[in-house]
């Protein structure tokens, strides 16, 4: 197949390239071979890399736009996010195809990504609808209060590449159906994903310079984003990556006074009590901990499994894990290879990681799939891709690294229990926050869990990936500052609420000083005739 060239987009694709908009001559910050993880050999997009000054043109050139589109009314701009979940939705299979083809996510799973998009869209027309201000009584008379949702301006998006077209759409449908305008900085490893995304808003109606599609790495993004903050271009900063460079972004945004929109990392627990019904938690942890290669930031990291059942489960667990189908992605696998080469490299670096005091369980072998180092029942050719063992590491410690952070690859670490508080004090002890799940048949345990766990989604019996496209996303912790994507949650991301109040008394009547009194008798107690006793 034929590879791509993604360069980004200031304006409209018709305007790509114009000198006036666009300072940087291209390619100065080089070019990034985006391959298909699956299939090396196979470059998708070549990706002209930019660097800091195209970043600030880009938000410099949404800021000008932007003011226009605010004022577009709002059902108008939910048609516009119609359109552009309808036309996602006519080419479903093409770009669920591409993402399976750009990071190797398997292809009934890059289909329902796809979906995510659709449904968040739908979601979102509504909201061109709606977007609530509230009428407020006000403490005088002839005076009314009100509250109006404005847009916050020009929201500058950072993504991910493992959800590479849902998770921008969490970002994309609600920043645009607020009036906002926005600059696209995808993951390079997934750009002609991110190019067929925006592509397809772009045909939606999005009008020029709403939508910018930046490609560049991360110093430059950061750098570039550091400039347009100082420049007054950015106004809302909303970032999908890891918990460190969360951290960096948080404190350049604090700087500015602003509060990103943080979704980061998670060392995702899942508890399995002693009356959970284990085949059922063996299904969810193997889909929660090997989809997605564990490379979803809501993937299982460490299973805590009550004493009592835990051999069973284990040996249940291990069974399920090398029966499992792994392999090429456009087949019916759990899963295919790494994103990219650097997830291969992050993983490998975990793998390292794996102490004397482990038991190490799901595959004859750890690390990479090759000819000497072969996985049984492996579907297609191991030695085009970047495909990987899966791994079931019993006896884990907390003071183990495989215990505390985040691994984002096939691995998944299993430690013990005996009480319901110890079993969440381990689930909170590595300070993410994102999903947790509890597999039990006793409501009381699965409501006690999610009292006591810090997470910001809770499954019972349930896995801990697979949220729903219209329930607060997000965490707290290491995985993020409280923001919540999609529903009607993250309207607070993209809009700021403003106040007004509105005096037609003809006269000044100053708040908390012209206002009517009432003065209770404090001292009244109830006569005899109206108590119940003596
Ligand atoms: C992510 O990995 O960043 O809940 C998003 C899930 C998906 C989204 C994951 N709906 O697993």
């Amino acid at each position: 197949m034929e590879a791509t060239t993604c360069r980004s987009v200031i304006g409209s694709p018709e305007q790509a390239g114009d000198a006036a908009e666009h300072t940087t001559p291209r390619g100065e910050y080089g070019q990034y071979l985006s391959r298909n993880p699956a299939e090396l050999d196979d470059v998708v997009a070549r990706v002209e890399l930019d660097g800091p000054d195209t970043f600030l043109a880009a938000a410099r050139r949404a800021k000008r736009a932007q003011r226009e589109w605010s004022r577009v009314p709002a059902p108008v701009r939910g048609r516009v996010v119609a359109g552009f979940g309808r036309l996602v939705e006519s080419n479903k299979q093409a770009l669920a195809g591409l993402v399976t083809r750009e990071i190797g996510k398997p292809y009934t799973e890059a289909l329902g990504e796809v979906q995510e998009i659709i449904d968040t869209c739908d979601y979102f027309v509504g909201e061109g609808r709606r977007l609530y201000g509230q009428t407020v009584p006000s403490e005088m008379p002839d005076k009314q209060l009100f509250t109006f949702r404005a847009p916050v301006g020009v929201a500058a998006v950072v993504t991910a590449g493992n959800f590479p077209v849902a998770v921008p759409s969490w970002y994309l449908a609600p920043a645009l159906v607020c009036g906002n305008a926005v600059v696209w900085k995808p993951a390079e490893y997934a750009a002609a994903t991110a190019r067929a995304l925006a592509e397809l808003a772009w045909r939606a109606g999005v009008p020029e310079g709403v939508l910018n599609l930046v490609y560049a790495e991360g110093q430059p993004t950061y750098e570039g984003l550091r400039a347009a903050l100082e420049d007054g271009a950015v106004d809302k900063v909303g970032f999908t990556g890891s918990s460190d460079v969360g951290r960096d972004i948080g404190e350049l945004c604090g700087r500015y006074l602003q509060t990103p929109c943080l979704e980061l990392g998670g060392k995702n627990p899942m508890v399995v009590a002693p009356d959970a019904e284990l085949d059922l938690a063996v299904e969810g942890a193997l889909f929660s901990g090997w989809g997605t290669g564990g490379q979803r930031c809501t993937s299982l990291g460490n299973l805590i499994v009550h004493r009592d059942v835990h051999d069973e489960f284990v040996s249940r667990l291990d069974a399920a894990l090398r029966e499992a189908t792994i392999g090429n992605p456009t087949q019916e696998v759990l899963y295919g290879p790494m994103l990219d080469r650097k997830f291969a490299d992050g993983f490998e670096r975990f793998l390292e990681a794996i102490e004397p005091h482990h038991r190490v369980l799901g595959s004859e072998a750890t690390g990479r799939i090759t000819d000497s180092n072969p996985r049984k029942g492996f579907r297609g050719d191991h030695s085009t891709g970047l495909y990987y063992h899966p791994v079931l590491v019993d006896g884990l410690r907390t003071e183990d690294v495989l215990f505390q952070r985040e691994t984002f690859g096939p691995m998944v670490g299993v430690t013990t229990f005996d009480t319901l508080e110890e079993a969440i004090e381990l689930g909170n002890m590595p300070g993410y926050g994102l999903s947790a799940a509890v597999y039990t048949t006793d409501p009381g345990t699965a409501f006690r869990f999610r009292e006591g766990i810090t997470a910001g989604m809770v499954s019972a019996n349930n896995s801990t990936s697979g949220a729903e496209a219209h329930l607060p996303f997000g965490g707290n912790g290491k995985s993020g500052n409280g923001s919540r994507l999609s529903g009607m949650w993250v309207i607070d991301q993209f809009t700021r609420w403003q106040s007004l109040n509105w005096d037609f008394s003809g006269k000044l009547q100053k708040a908390q000083m012209d206002v009517g009194a009432v003065e209770p008798q404090f001292d009244y107690r109830l006569p005899t005739e109206l108590r119940g006793h003596r």
